[in-house]
C-alpha cells in the first residue's frame, strides 16, 4: 500500500486507520458468520445489534436523557433540509434561518418548498465571513434552523443561540467534535461521512416531544422520523455498512476520551492552522476570528498568481484536499476529528517555507 496522504479533504474525509482495517476485514467477513456484514440481513440479530449500539453510543457521547431518539437515515443531510420542515413546520407557522453561507442558503431553499421562512440576518453581503447577531424571531417562529459549521464558508457557532424554540441544527460537518448544551435542541443532524465514517447514513437525534407534536401537514411514512424511530431504524433496506462503520467511528472516539478529548484536539489543531494564517504575510484568513470555524480553515493567498503553485507544492507534500470551494475560492484545510495533528503541523510548516521562497 501507498503512504497515506495528509488528508484534508472536506467529506468524504479521511477516517482512522484502526476503523478502515476493522471494517475491511469486516467486509470480508463478520466475526465468524462465513460471510460479510454487507451480505447480512438488515433484521439479522448481528446488525441489529450494531445499529442499536451506534444509537446507544451517541446518546452515551452526547450523554442525551431519556427525551431523545437516535435514528439513522438515508438521503444525506441534504434530504434532511427537506424532511426536517417536512416533519416540524406546520402550515400556519414559520421557521427562521439565519443566512450564514452555502448550507444556510440551501436549507432556506428546501424550507420554502414546503412553508413559510423568515430569514431574521444574513452576513451575504460580506461574503459570509461570520455568523450574525442581534436578530430577534417573530413571534409566528417555530423552530430555529441553524447550520452549526457552514463547511464551504468556513465558520463555525461557537455558542448557541438561547431561544424560546428549539434549534435544529445541521451539525453535518462538527457532530461529535465538542459537547453540546443539548437542552437547546430539538432536532440534531449529520450526514456520515466527515466525522464519523464513510457516506451513506446520516445520525439524526430528535427530542421526542417534537415527534408527538400536532401537525397540520401530511407526512409520507417513509420521511416521518417516528416511523423511523418505531422500528428502530430498519422500517426499510438501512444502508447497514455506512452504520458499521459509524459504529466503529463511535468506538474510536469514545475510545480516544469522547467529545471533550475530541474538542480538546480539535482547538490544538485550529489554533495552530489560524496562528500561522495570522502571521504569515503571504496568507490572508476569509472569516473574522470570533466566528472561525474549528473544522474548516478558509484562507486566501495574498498573490493569486501563486495559488496553484501552492497546491502543487503541498501535494508534493503528501498534502491533500485543501482547494477551497470554487464559490469562495483560495484554500480549506477541512480538519475532522480523525485528521492529525501532525498533518496540521506539516501544513503550516509548507506555509512558512512557501512564503520564504516567495
Ligand atoms: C453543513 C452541511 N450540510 C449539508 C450537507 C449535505 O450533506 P450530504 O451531501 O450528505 O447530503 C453538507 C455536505 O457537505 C454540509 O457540509
Amino acid at each position: 500500500m501507498n503512504k497515506r496522504k495528509h488528508n484534508f479533504n472536506p467529506g468524504p474525509a479521511t477516517i482512522p486507520h484502526v476503523v478502515l482495517e476493522e471494517a475491511a476485514q469486516s467486509l470480508l467477513e463478520y466475526q465468524g458468520a462465513g460471510m460479510s456484514f454487507a451480505e447480512m440481513s438488515h433484521r439479522s440479530p448481528q446488525v441489529m445489534s450494531v445499529v442499536e449500539e451506534a444509537s446507544a453510543l451517541v446518546k452515551r457521547l452526547y450523554g442525551l436523557g431519556a427525551d431523545f431518539e437516535v435514528i439513522w437515515m438515508q438521503g444525506g443531510a441534504s434530504a434532511q433540509l427537506a424532511i426536517a420542515p417536512m416533519n416540524l413546520l406546520d402550515t400556519n407557522r414559520s421557521v427562521a434561518i439565519v443566512n450564514t453561507g452555502f448550507w444556510a442558503n440551501k436549507a432556506i431553499k428546501a424550507a420554502q418548498e414546503l412553508g413559510r421562512v423568515v430569514v431574521p440576518a444574513s452576513s451575504e453581503i460580506t461574503r459570509f465571513d461570520h455568523i450574525p447577531q442581534g436578530w430577534h424571531l417573530p413571534a409566528d417562529v417555530q423552530y430555529f434552523h441553524l447550520v452549526s459549521n457552514e463547511t464551504i464558508d468556513g465558520t463555525q457557532w461557537q455558542e448557541y443561540p438561547d431561544l424560546a424554540v428549539p434549534i435544529v441544527a445541521d451539525m453535518t460537518s462538527d457532530f461529535l467534535t465538542r459537547p453540546l448544551p443539548i437542552e437547546k435542541f430539538g432536532l440534531i443532524f449529520a450526514s456520515a461521512q466527515k466525522n464519523f465514517g464513510i457516506a451513506g447514513t446520516t445520525c439524526v437525534v430528535i427530542r421526542k416531544d417534537l415527534l408527538e407534536q400536532r401537525q397540520a401537514r401530511k407526512i409520507p411514512t417513509i420521511f416521518n422520523y417516528a416511523t423511523h424511530v418505531a422500528e428502530h431504524s430498519l422500517y426499510h433496506t438501512a444502508p447497514t455498512f455506512a452504520i458499521y462503520v459509524a459504529l466503529l467511528a463511535l468506538r474510536w472516539t469514545q475510545a480516544q476520551g469522547g467529545l471533550e478529548e475530541m474538542a480538546r484536539r480539535n482547538a490544538q489543531k485550529a489554533a495552530l492552522i489560524y496562528a500561522e494564517i495570522d502571521e504569515n504575510p503571504l496568507f490572508t484568513g476569509s472569516v473574522r476570528a470570533e466566528d472561525r470555524s474549528v473544522m474548516n480553515a478558509c484562507f486566501r493567498i495574498n498573490r493569486p498568481e501563486l495559488e496553484q503553485k501552492f497546491l502543487d507544492f503541498a501535494a508534493q507534500h503528501d498534502v491533500v484536499g485543501i482547494k477551497g470551494f470554487p464559490t469562495v475560492g483560495g484554500f480549506r484545510a477541512s480538519m475532522y476529528n480523525a485528521l492529525p495533528l501532525e498533518s496540521v503541523q506539516l501544513l503550516v510548516d509548507l506555509m512558512r517555507d512557501f512564503a520564504q521562497q516567495h
